[in-house]
Parts: C-alpha cells; sequence; structure tokens
C-alpha cells in the first residue's frame, strides 16, 4: 500500500514514521510537508534512508501541488498531521491557521475524491484535537458525542477541518477517519509548547512562565502512545467513525512545571527547590480553556488500545531526550525561533 502522511517532518507525525515506517517495509510511506517553522528533517534520521520512505516538500493549500503529488504518488492512504498548531501563534495571526488547516484540508479531500476511482481499500485518516470540544468545567468528560465549540482560532481551524472530514464521509462516502487526541509531550516536539518549553528553559536556567495561576487544567499522553493509536484506529477501526484519545493523565499546568522543576533539579544535581524559583506568573492567554479530559472508552474497548507510558515515565524519556540532543535543540533555539520568542514571549 502507499500511504502519503502529511505534516510528516513536524513534531507528531515524525514520531509517527520513526514508530511505523521501519515496522512496516510492505507499505511505501510519501511524508509530504511544508517545512514550516514547526518541522524539522532532522526529525527523521531514522528513516530518511529506509527503501520505504520518501520525502516531498509541498504546501497542502496549494491546489495544483495537491493534484500533481496525488498524481505522482497515487496513495492509497492519507494519515493527516499537516497544521499550524500553535494556540498562542494562532492569537497572534490566524490566517495561516485558516488557510492550512481548512483550505489544505478541503485541498486533500477534493484530491482524494478527484484520484480515488473507487473507495476500496482507500482511508482518509484525519489527524485532530480534543480543543474543537471547547473547554470542560471542573467535573465531565469529552467523549466523541460532546458538540464542538472551539474557544482559539487554532481549534476553530481544527473544528472546521474536522466538520469538513465528517462531511466528505457522509455526503461521498469517502472512507474517513478522524481522530481526537489531548495534549502530546515527548521528543522532537517545538519547544513553544508548555512542556518542551519548560524543560529546556529550566535546563538554561531562564524563567518559567505560567499563564494566570497555572490552574487550567490539561490531559497529557506520550507522542509513542499517540501514534500508536493512530495505527490502531487506520487499520482497525470503523470507516466513518470518530475516535478519541487521551492519557487519563490530568494534570494542573502549575503541577506540570513543578514536576519538571523538581526532575531537572535531580539531573542537574541542584538542590531540591532551586528552579522552582524560576516560576513568573504571566498575564493570562485570551479565551483559556479550563479544563480538557478524554474519555477513550471507545478506543480502548474496540481496539484494546492503552497508553504504555505514565507521566513520570514520559517525562523522564522526554527530558532525556532533549539532554541527548543538544544539536537539535541549539539548531531550533536560533533563528526564526529566537526572533519570534522575543518579538512575542520576552515581555509577557
Ligand atoms: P507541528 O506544528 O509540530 O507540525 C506540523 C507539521 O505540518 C510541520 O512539519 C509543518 O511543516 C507541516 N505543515 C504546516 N503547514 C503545512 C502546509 N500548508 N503544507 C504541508 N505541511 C504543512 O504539529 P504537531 O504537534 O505534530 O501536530 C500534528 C497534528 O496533530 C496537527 O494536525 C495537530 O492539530 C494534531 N494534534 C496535535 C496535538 C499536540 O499536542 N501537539 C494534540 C492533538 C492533535
Ligand atoms: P500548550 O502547550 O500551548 O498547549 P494547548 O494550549 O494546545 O493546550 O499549552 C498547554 C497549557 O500550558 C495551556 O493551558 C497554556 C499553558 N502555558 C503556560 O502556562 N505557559 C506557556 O508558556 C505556554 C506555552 C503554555
Amino acid at each position: 500500500m502507499r500511504i502519503l502522511v502529511t505534516g510528516g517532518a513536524g513534531f507528531i507525525g515524525s514520531n509517527f514514521l520513526q514508530w511505523v515506517v521501519p515496522r512496516h517495509p510492505e507499505h511505501h510511506f510519501i511524508n509530504a510537508d511544508k517545512l514550516t517553522y514547526a518541522a524539522n528533517l532532522e526529525n527523521l534520521t531514522g528513516v530518511a534512508g529506509l527503501s520505504n520512505y520518501e520525502f516531498i516538500r509541498i504546501d497542502i493549500a496549494n491546489k495544483n501541488a495537491v493534484g500533481a503529488l496525488f498524481s505522482t504518488s497515487k496513495p492509497d492512504w492519507v494519515v493527516h498531521f499537516a497544521a499550524e498548531s500553535h494556540v498562542d501563534r494562532s492569537i497572534l495571526g490566524p490566517a495561516e491557521f485558516i488557510e492550512t488547516n481548512i483550505t489544505g484540508t478541503f485541498q486533500l479531500l477534493e484530491a482524494c475524491r478527484a484520484s480515488w476511482k473507487n473507495f476500496e481499500g482507500k482511508l482518509f485518516h484525519h489527524v485532530s484535537t480534543d480543543e474543537v470540544y471547547g473547554s470542560l468545567g471542573a467535573t465531565g468528560f469529552f467523549t466523541e458525542q460532546t458538540a464542538y465549540d472551539p474557544s482559539s482560532p487554532y481549534s476553530a481551524s481544527k473544528a472546521a477541518s474536522d466538520h469538513l472530514a465528517r462531511a466528505y464521509s457522509r455526503t461521498y462516502h469517502l472512507p474517513v477517519k478522524i481522530t481526537n487526541c489531548s495534549n502530546n509531550y515527548g521528543p522532537r516536539q517545538f519547544p513553544e509548547k508548555l512542556i518542551p518549553l519548560m524543560i529546556l528553559n529550566a535546563l538554561e536556567g531562564k524563567q518559567l512562565p505560567v499563564y494566570g495561576q497555572g490552574s487550567n487544567v490539561r490531559d497529557w499522553l506520550y507522542v509513542g502512545d499517540h501514534v500508536e493509536a493512530i495505527w490502531q484506529v487506520a487499520t482497525r477501526g470503523r470507516i466513518g467513525e470518530t475516535y478519541n484519545i487521551g492519557g487519563n493523565c490530568e494534570k494542573a499546568n502549575l503541577e506540570v512545571v513543578r514536576t519538571i522543576c523538581r526532575s531537572v533539579d535531580e539531573i542537574l544535581k541542584a538542590p531540591s527547590g532551586n528552579l522552582e524559583r524560576l516560576i513568573t506568573f504571566v498575564p493570562d492567554r485570551p479565551g483559556h480553556d479550563l479544563r480538557y479530559a478524554i474519555d477513550c472508552t471507545k478506543l480502548m474497548t474496540e481496539l484494546g488500545w492503552a497508553p504504555r507510558e505514565t507521566f513520570e515515565t514520559g517525562l523522564a524519556k522526554t527530558i532525556q531526550w532533549y539532554l541527548d540532543n543538544a544539536a537539535w535543540v541549539q539548531k531550533v533555539r536560533s533563528g526564526d525561533y529566537r526572533q519570534w520568542i522575543a518579538k512575542n514571549y520576552e515581555n509577557r
């Protein structure tokens, strides 16, 4: 089978390819990525030399380029990760989120509809987020039936893309599956998201900016568990269905940051509590969702998936990865990243 993976040079897409390509030499994987600031071809060193893998640079929002990609690559499956993915960036400038997340998904769906003569053996797997459901109060969980209620331009654009994918399933019978997952962490995550930002700032003795009171709650899932869940749904899930994916691991942001401080203190053999003094409360994010929590009973009971990592084991692996990959960090932390952090984050 020929599997087109969009956004495979980003955080989750590259972890997916690192996991799946060596395990499935019977499939050919085409990684189609625009290589935005969030991408890094060094994320793919383990698979780049394998004969069942190729890379193509492409903007999924470009209709002609997507058409040409489908003509040459002839994919049987599309696993669609490509997106603008950071909430704070979407608040500062939503345009690229609309372009990539909505128009880009639309162009891919159209290309599937146009190029697949019949839908036997075909699949469009749409990778999405629990943020489409909006915010929970102190209790309750998101299920696959929860009504969409997105708060940020990012989550609104992902919600629109989910609606399009579901509409193509219902209207054209395109074989679509959707997964909505909670917050991921792990190797190769761009250090603008909470966990890698705090790990790298802590290692460098920089301030640890916590929004509001640090009481917002996220459900955390190790990226390796997410990619296994995606593969389970893609290979064994029911066509036309949505599956929630989560870690059953709710934590307030302040607790996450304090846990990172303790772990890094231990690694650096610093006195306990040394890094917590770097925690700085900064003005809250506008429209900040209070709490995310996922009910993924459907995935667990239908497909027997369960996360392998606990927050403690996953976080230890993550911190170790950033320590072991200083060259990756150095490259990512220079250039555009430095300018963006300086412009948008440094005066808060
Ligand atoms: P990321 O920002 O790390 O990577 C996104 C990738 O998409 C990059 O390689 C980028 O170059 C590529 N891309 C962006 N615009 C493109 C375009 N127009 N054409 C082609 N490629 C383009 O994102 P991520 O964290 O790996 O997230 C991947 C997917 O998973 C996204 O759809 C996101 O909404 C979803 N998701 C993420 C999380 C999370 O916690 N990170 C949780 C649930 C779902
Ligand atoms: P983030 O990693 O951006 O993911 P998302 O907004 O998609 O959930 O943020 C996770 C949580 O951490 C969120 O509640 C915002 C908060 N946060 C901070 O407190 N400080 C920061 O510097 C960042 C980036 C996030």
